[in-house]
């Protein structure tokens, strides 16, 4: 693609965002915050801004003519360009405003809707994975794997659940398929980090729906470059915008298709005892 000649200058530039806005996060980290409600559980602070503000003037500095999707707000200037800057200011916010470490900053470009670079920074562990379209990925400059996992009794997952109450009962259906099948789950709190995790062969399999483009524009090209395998939960194509993704190292990945294929992504409906039709 036209632009990927520039990938290097784009990585650099979105290392150095990313760590000049975890530097932020970490600063605030187990301070008072100012904490806002987009829905009942659904938070926003002002780190998460103040992040936001820093990447998105880095950019319009940098870059002006790009185009800028950011969770807290920014939006591109009905920009044409074909580059896109898509950011998650702080993936994990639950975890920051409860004080537990878990989060980090995610900063993708994306060429004419294509991951071309991505960079997931966690301020508390220094840890900055990197990817490019093309030429692998990276954590704190050392290539990573996704695991070499192969069957499900050996796979330790990991999900998260949108804020959304009512989906979240429906969700919790795959958490107990998966759950009897498996060494164990987890729930971080960043899809941003699970995406790396399991690029990095720390985690093996992660899936999710709901999702926004902020949250897996970074996060899924360092998957796909560490080698693992991303699809939708029917096994197409896996699309920044499409909300929803089955992430997994290479060996499980087809179990974990066919296990949501047998069993549904949601448990059947019951009828109301009420409404049985009797004999
Ligand atoms: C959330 C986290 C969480 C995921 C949610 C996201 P936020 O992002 O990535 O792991 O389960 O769906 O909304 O709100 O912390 O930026
Ligand atoms: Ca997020
Ligand atoms: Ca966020």
């Amino acid at each position: 693609m036209e632009h990927q000649e520039h990938a290097a200058a784009y990585l650099a530039f979105a290392t150095d965002a990313a760590r000049r806005a975890g530097a932020i996060l970490r600063d605030r980290f187990g301070l008072p915050h100012d904490v806002e409600y987009k829905g009942a559980v659904d938070m926003v602070t002002e780190a998460d801004k103040a992040s936001e503000a820093l990447i998105v003037g880095m950019i319009r500095a940098a870059y002006p003519d790009h185009d800028v999707l950011g969770e807290e707000g920014a939006r591109g200037d009905d920009s044409d360009s074909p580059l896109r800057w898509v950011i998650d200011p702080l993936d994990g916010t639950t975890n920051f405003a409860h004080n537990l470490p878990i989060f980090c900053v995610s900063i993708g470009l994306m060429e004419r809707g294509v991951p071309l670079v991505g960079v997931v920074y966690d301020p508390m562990r220094d840890e900055l994975f990197a990817a490019v379209r093309g030429a692998g990925a990276t954590l704190n400059g050392q290539p990573i794997r996704a695991s070499r996992v192969d069957r499900m009794l050996g796979a330790l997952l990991v999900t998260g659940f949108v804020y959304d109450m009512t989906a979240r009962a429906r969700q919790a259906h795959l958490w107990r398929v998966f759950m009897t099948r498996v060494q164990s789950i987890r729930q971080t709190g960043s899809a941003a980090l699970n995406l790396c995790y399991v690029g990095a062969g720390r985690l093996d399999g992660f899936w999710e729906r709901g999702l926004a483009p902020w949250d897996v524009a970074a996060g899924a090209l360092v998957l796909a470059e560490a080698g693992g395998v991303i699809t939708d939960f029917e096994g197409g194509p896996f699309t920044v915008d499409g909300g929803v993704l089955l992430a997994a190292a290479p060996g499980i990945h087809h179990e974990m298709l066919a296990l949501i294929a047998e069993h549904g992504e949601y448990a059947p409906a019951t009828a109301d005892p009420a409404n049985r039709q009797r004999p």
